[in-house]
């Protein structure tokens, strides 16, 4: 009897298999045990009928708890009522391990409860389901960086510097000196963009977000990429491209765990490209006129994300924000230097930021005068300085938030359920 993963069950209709997981319920019928079972790969509901198994086996049912795991024998029919497609004919049951009295019950838990017992809270067809579409991102992102070109170039954790501001930075005692945990590794594949042309780097972030939202993570996981003589122009189009090929492939691949997160699909299915643009000064225009208060110059928090990401059933670009709210490396605008040549991109129903990106400062004058108002210490910049002194090159790049993106892909309310084990301002466990 092989042992087989119930990813490939439909290999095996009419034949004897054996199986290992976890019991998710149990239910009687007098004769029969109807057994919801699951093995990580899929879920089958088995079958143990009093006359078809030994009086041992039928007793083990019997004490059978909710989580217990355990391996089945038997034979694997396709049934086309069940939700499942096929069910197991049991012969045979071993107890691997009797689970004791399951603290997630069926009844409704508060965040608080299931957040505390998240090592347990994961085994839920529907937070099993979000960590599928994650890692379908995840390949998707990759996949399509490397139809690109572009190379993978992963950037340290532990850094000398900020990059996005000092005021989100988390500090740990680095032997005689400080480090802190990195931001973005955006300015370590400006380096690797000189050596390879078109590069990414993916991995954790870290931001000590005193916010308490629905979409903000104390650490994350984020990919930058990079590419050397593109411009703000062709930035924005392969920000479109990637979101847009990213959504429609999940789409295919995840079809079934959408459907059980009960995501309307009508939506991704509009992403394609190109996405509508705006301004920030047309994008304030809109946010004044319904109603938030605000004034032109000013950042755009959670409040001005929704509003704005809601009037459109697609990804928009908002574009030239005032230099003066942005990071130090932004390029100006030629035509206007106050404004910056980036752009952030809002996911639409409401979701917000997914992606910050920009053409970034090539000429060293400029990046010195930058760093100074900034208030930056220079001697750590100076290796930075350096791509500006070697051969510069114009370059653009921008980073994904891969929480962002699949709350949103997921369509979730929270972002705590899109990383297994989420990191937030009130969170450290477990
Ligand atoms: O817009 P941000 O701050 O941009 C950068 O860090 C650039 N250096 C990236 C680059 O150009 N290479 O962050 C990028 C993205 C945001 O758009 C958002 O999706 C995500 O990272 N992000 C967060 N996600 C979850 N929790 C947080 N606290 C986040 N902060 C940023
Ligand atoms: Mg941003």
């Amino acid at each position: 009897m092989p042992l087989i993963q119930l990813s490939e069950v439909s290999k095996y209709p009419e034949k004897e298999v054996s199986l290992k997981g976890w019991v998710f319920n149990v239910r009687s019928s007098g004769s029969i045990y109807f057994l919801q079972f699951r093995d990580g790969s899929g879920r089958i509901q088995a079958v143990i009928s009093k006359k078809e198994v030994d009086s041992k086996t039928w007793q083990a049912c019997g004490k059978l708890t909710m989580e217990s795991s355990i391996e089945l024998f038997g034979t694997v029919h396709e049934d086309k009522r069940s939700a499942y497609g096929f069910e197991l004919e049991v012969k045979d049951l071993k107890i691997i391990q009797l689970a004791e009295e399951y603290p997630i019950a069926k009844k409704e838990h508060g965040p608080e409860f299931l957040m505390d017992n998240r090592h347990l809270w994961l085994r839920s067809a529907r937070q099993a389901a979000i960590l599928k579409v994650r890692d379908e991102v995840v390949w998707q992102l990759r996949k399509f960086f490397r139809e690109r070109g572009f190379v993978l170039t992963d950037s340290p954790v532990l850094t000398p510097t900020s990059c996005e501001g000092t005021t989100t930075l988390f500090s740990t005692d680095y032997f005689d000196t400080k480090a802190y945990l990195a931001q973005t590794g955006q300015l370590y594949i400006e380096a690797t963009a000189a050596a390879l042309g078109r590069v990414y780097d993916f991995g954790p972030t870290f931001r000590a977000e005193k916010s308490k939202t629905r979409r903000h993570l104390t650490e994350f996981w984020m990919l930058d990429a990079e590419a050397a003589f593109v411009d703000f122009e062709e930035n924005l189009k392969i920000q479109e491209e990637l979101v847009s090929q990213v959504v429609q492939n999940i789409l295919i691949e995840r079809r079934e765990e959408l459907k059980l997160l009960e995501r309307d699909t009508k939506i991704l299915e509009k992403v394609a490209v190109p996405f509508p643009r705006l301004t920030y000064d047309e994008a304030v225009t809109r946010l004044i006129k319904a109603g938030l208060k605000m004034k032109r110059g000013d950042d755009f928090g959670g409040d001005e994300e929704t509003v704005l990401s809601k009037q459109f059933d697609k990804p928009v670009f908002i574009t030239h924000f005032p230099t003066k709210i942005k990071a130090f490396y932004m390029k100006p605008d030629p035509a206007d230097p106050e404004l910056s040549l980036g752009d952030d991109l809002l996911a639409p129903e409401g979701f917000g930021e997914i992606i910050g990106g920009s053409e970034r400062i090539d000429d060293l004058k400029l990046l010195e005068k930058r760093l100074k108002e900034f208030k930056l210490p220079r001697k750590d910049f100076e290796w930075y300085l350096d791509l500006r002194r070697y051969g510069s090159f114009p370059h653009s790049g921008f980073g994904l938030g891969l929480e962002r993106l699949v709350r949103w892909i997921c369509g979730l309310e929270h972002i705590r359920e899109t990383i297994p084990f989420p990191r937030l301002i009130n969170r450290l466990k477990p």
